[in-house]
């Protein structure tokens, strides 16, 4: 039976007791609105861990004053039922009033890596999420966390928090789930329009391409950004927001294609602001 529950403060003493008894915590932060991509942080989870923690929390710190946090798809009760078919132990749902209290005015800064890619587009989003997750980590007291590579930075930056603030945390982080045309699962996709749904297909086309190119010999990041470019204008409606062809942990650029690299992109097609990567290794 999954137990909901709301209060922090009884969250923590669940997480305790639970820890008492020598199991092995497994938590899954997400917003909600769940999809595949969160079940399969969610499946993980159940199969690594003995007790599995769900939070869906839409966290105003991480929104910035002109995006989505009033219109993000909340759909709690879908949530719930889907949830309860899956086994999860707990949905921690807690107040915005109970994480962030009058007078709170403590955040985690991550330096560096934050500086690239989506930090550089979204000031103060790293802030955020770094904030919220340390809490909720802090809270649940679980043994193994688990993140999707769709936020490819975003793993990289609990990566960092773990190991510069010495948490006792297995970050694992899992694939990227996509629909059956290749576009990356997110909950931003519902504020596509029909046209948007096709043009955002380019996003995940564009990466397979440079993919290949890159294989057949191609070494200059220039032409791939500039090509991935291309493909992705080419559709009606979209607005590139970056295309990096970067290092996967610290997001430096390099004029020729390494033997590892981190393929990532914004695009804003409408309402909706949609991110895609693809981890390429060179032959
Ligand atoms: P949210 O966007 O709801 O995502 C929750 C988790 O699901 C993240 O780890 C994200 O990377 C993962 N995820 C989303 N779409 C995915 C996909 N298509 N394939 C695989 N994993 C996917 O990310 C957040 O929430 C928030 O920033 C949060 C970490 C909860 C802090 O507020």
């Amino acid at each position: 039976m999954m137990e909901t529950i709301t209060s922090v403060e009884e969250m923590k003493v669940w997480s305790r007791r639970i820890c008492g008894d020598d199991k092995v915590i497994g938590f899954v932060p997400t917003m909600g609105c769940l999809h595949e991509g969160h079940l399969s942080l969610v499946n993980a989870s159940l199969s690594e861990c003995d007790s599995t923690v769900v939070s869906i929390f839409v966290n105003p710190a991480q929104f910035g004053p002109d995006e989505d946090l009033e219109s993000y798809p909340r759909t709690l009760e879908a949530d719930k039922e889907i949830l309860r078919s899956t086994g999860v132990d707990v949905l921690f749902l807690p107040a915005k009033e109970d994480l962030y209290p009058d007078g709170f005015q403590s955040f985690v800064e991550i330096e560096g890596k934050t500086n690239y890619l989506c930090g550089k587009s979204r000031p103060g989003f790293f802030r955020g999420v770094a904030t919220i997750v340390l809490k909720l980590f802090n809270i649940v007291n679980p043994h193994t966390a688990f993140f999707g590579e769709k936020d490819w930075q975003q793993l990289e930056v609990i990566r960092t928090l773990v190991r510069d603030l010495n948490l006792d945390i297995k970050i694992a982080g899992q694939p990227i789930v996509r629909e059956n045309d290749g576009l990356a699962m997110s909950s931003r996709n519902r504020y596509l329009s029909e046209e948007g749904r096709l043009s955002a297909l380019s996003l995940s086309q564009a990466l397979k391409t440079a993919q290949s190119r890159i294989e057949q010999g191609e070494r200059s990041t220039e032409i791939i950004r500039n090509e991935i470019r291309q493909m992705i204008e080419q559709k009606n409606g979209t607005e590139v927001d970056y295309i990096s062809v970067c290092d996967p942990e610290d997001f430096s650029e390099s004029e020729e294609i390494r033997s590892r690299t981190l393929i990532a992109l914004a695009v804003r097609i409408g309402k909706a602001r949609l991110i895609d990567n693809r981890i390429i290794e060179r032959a």
